[in-house]
């Protein structure tokens, strides 16, 4: 599904900063993989990539045979919203709106009916543990609330490739696991997860663990 040939991201600048080298990475669907690696070693600088949230300086990022390239503006925008839910340390919630609201509003780019959308988001925010603050605005949400907003709204969307990063890295114990109970049940319906971690009991739950150092994937990367 996804398979990135030698991908590499400089960071132009005094010092330029390679922050990707040369990346191999083939990932199928329903897979459930598990990135880990030092802080600063290029795990959310390859899930961006991954995510079309961010172009490769050379190499190339085929998506179920496309080179995603050769997409316009549009068709890879399109893309993004239709395969990917991200959970990430930046939420990008929008403030002004309530936590059902911004479940919704990933539903609304999916193209889901307005009658259909209320319930879903309510369920997939229940999901989550948020049944009470459904209401709320989410800048008044917890750094670990905000997260689970994040996932509920990218499994209310059936996104086909879940990209967390870091998703429990704010929460305690008990909300952490029950966060990867919800991704565990999305896995076994079907979705690709590529999880960052730090914590390596998280990243034994995934089918492989991608180890990177210093912008190189240097085990796991498949072949
Ligand atoms: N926008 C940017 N401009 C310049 N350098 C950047 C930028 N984003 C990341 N980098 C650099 O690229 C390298 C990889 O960063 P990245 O964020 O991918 O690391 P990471 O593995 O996710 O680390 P962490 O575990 O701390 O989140 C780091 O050296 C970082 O300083
Ligand atoms: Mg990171």
């Amino acid at each position: 599904m996804i398979e990135l040939r030698h991908l590499r991201r400089i960071y132009p600048g005094r010092p330029e900063v390679v922050a990707l080298d040369s990346a191999d990475l083939m990932i199928s669907e329903g897979e459930w993989v598990s990135i880990v690696g030092p802080s600063g070693a290029g795990k959310s600088t390859l899930l961006n990539l991954i995510g079309l949230l961010d172009s490769p300086s050379s190499g190339s990022y085929l998506l179920e045979g496309v080179d995603v390239a050769t997409l316009g503006h549009n068709r890879r925008a399109e893309l993004r919203s239709e395969m990917f839910g991200f959970v990430f340390q930046a939420f990008h919630l929008v403030g002004s709106r309530t936590v059902v609201e911004n479940v919704e509003l990933g539903l609304v780019y999916a193209g889901v009916s307005r009658r259909d959308r209320r319930a879903r988001a309510v369920e997939a925010t229940a999901s989550v543990g948020l049944a009470e603050r459904v209401d709320a605005r989410t800048p008044t949400l917890s750094g670990g609330e905000k997260q689970r907003v994040a996932l509920a709204r990218a499994l209310a969307t059936n996104a086909r490739v879940l990209l967390c990063d870091e998703p429990t890295g704010n929460l305690d114990s008990e909300t952490g696991a029950k966060v990867l109970a919800q991704v565990s049940k999305a896995h076994h319906r079907g979705m690709t997860v590529i999880m960052i971690t730090h914590n390596h009991e998280v990243a034994r739950l995934g089918d492989r663990i991608v180890h990177m150092r210093s912008g190189r994937i240097v085990e796991g990367g498949g072949s």
